[in-house]
């Protein structure tokens, strides 16, 4: 088993662990003297993984009850929050107790900003089900649910009391679901590991299996790297957001339906390249070509660009962008939004 431990103002460690889901009583045992747990998860990871996770954490002592929403961001909403609060409240679940949320980055969000506002905070287990929740959305405390007026703008930092990274579970995803964590993979070769880069850009989606642990491994050392030095998200933080400012315009563009977050990471990466650092652009787009991810987009820039002035991490009238001149190389660049539009229609 890897683990790294998260040095943030609540500690935690990520175990990652082929057959880690089998064995999470045994583990978050370790984590709490509670043996009443609540497991979210939806209706699609049900299927495939909750009898794993019931008998390892009934074999542990636990006691579970379990709440499953509809899969889908569209269950990430005040209503489906509404009634995880009443299933918590009806299972008795107190501050002493443990909420898993088993499950990729929808559930992981609404799970953890359940567990982070019902009776003020109880601890919670991220088990997740995506490569995308490994190695970005599980880790750092960032939960939330989406409402009429955007996409993750009612939300806390809480973090974790423990996560579990199973690479076996990600064998049941379906390749474009795969492909689409390997968009926040790349995203991290490219601003902080040439090395992790070289190793992604040497495979492909058939055989990533291979990496897969080392991979996560490396993703989620960046994160912590990057989450110890800017927990609440206030400077070094939006480095992780590279490819993202494209990214959210063509999730937007799309009514955040039919286009996936992992895929629009890695077309905003390549396109915001392709401008502004030319020289890197075709290692770029051949790394992604290799995870059947896109590389550009039919929209025009001008219908893009008035998604990225709604970016949360904007300041008025200017915006932050990431570019790597280098590969392993991000940096932050703020400029005014008008400048920021010449550069992406130039
Ligand atoms: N997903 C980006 C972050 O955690 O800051």
């Amino acid at each position: 088993m890897r683990k790294i431990s998260i040095n943030t103002s609540h500690p935690y460690d990520v175990l990652i662990q082929r057959g880690g889901l089998a064995k999470c009583g045994e583990y978050i045992s370790e984590v709490t003297g509670s043996r009443r747990a609540a497991i979210i998860t939806d209706d699609v990871v049900e299927k495939l993984h909750l009898q794993t996770a019931l008998d390892s954490m009934k074999a542990a002592g636990f006691e579970c009850s379990v709440f499953v929403f509809p899969n889908g961001e569209q269950s990430k909403c005040l209503e489906t929050l509404g009634r995880i609060y009443d299933f918590l409240c009806e299972s008795n679940i107190t501050r002493s107790d443990i909420i898993v949320a088993l499950g990729g980055g929808v559930v992981g969000d609404i799970t953890g900003f359940a567990a982070a506002t019902y009776l003020r905070g109880v601890e919670f287990i991220q088990i997740p089900t995506t490569l995308l929740s490994q190695v970005d959305s599980s880790v750092g405390g960032k939960t939330a649910i989406d409402i009429a007026g955007g996409k993750n703008l009612v939300g806390s930092f809480k973090q974790p009391a423990l996560v579990i990274c199973d690479s076996d579970i990600l064998k049941t995803l379906k390749p474009e679901t795969l492909a689409e964590g390997m968009g926040e993979c790349i995203k991290y070769g490219m601003i902080r590991d040439e090395k992790l880069f070289e190793l992604m850009e040497s495979h492909c989606l058939e055989n990533v299996d291979g990496i897969m642990d080392e991979m996560v491994y490396k993703c989620v050392d960046i994160k912590r790297q990057v989450v110890e030095n800017d927990e609440f998200d206030k400077g070094e933080r939006m480095i992780l957001n590279f490819g993202h400012t494209i990214g959210h315009a063509l999730e937007g563009w799309h009514n955040y339906k039919d286009y996936a977050h992992g895929a629009g990471v890695a077309a905003g990466m390549c396109i915001i390249t392709d401008r502004l650092a030319p020289q890197l652009s075709e290692r770029l787009k051949k790394c992604c070509e290799a995870y059947k991810l896109p590389t550009g987009t039919d929209i025009p820039m001008s219908e893009l660009l008035p998604f990225c002035s709604k970016d949360k991490k904007n300041e008025a009238k200017n915006i932050n962008y990431i570019i790597c001149n280098e590969i392993g190389r991000g940096e932050i660049v703020k400029v005014p939004f008008d400048e920021f539009c010449r550069l992406m229609e130039g």
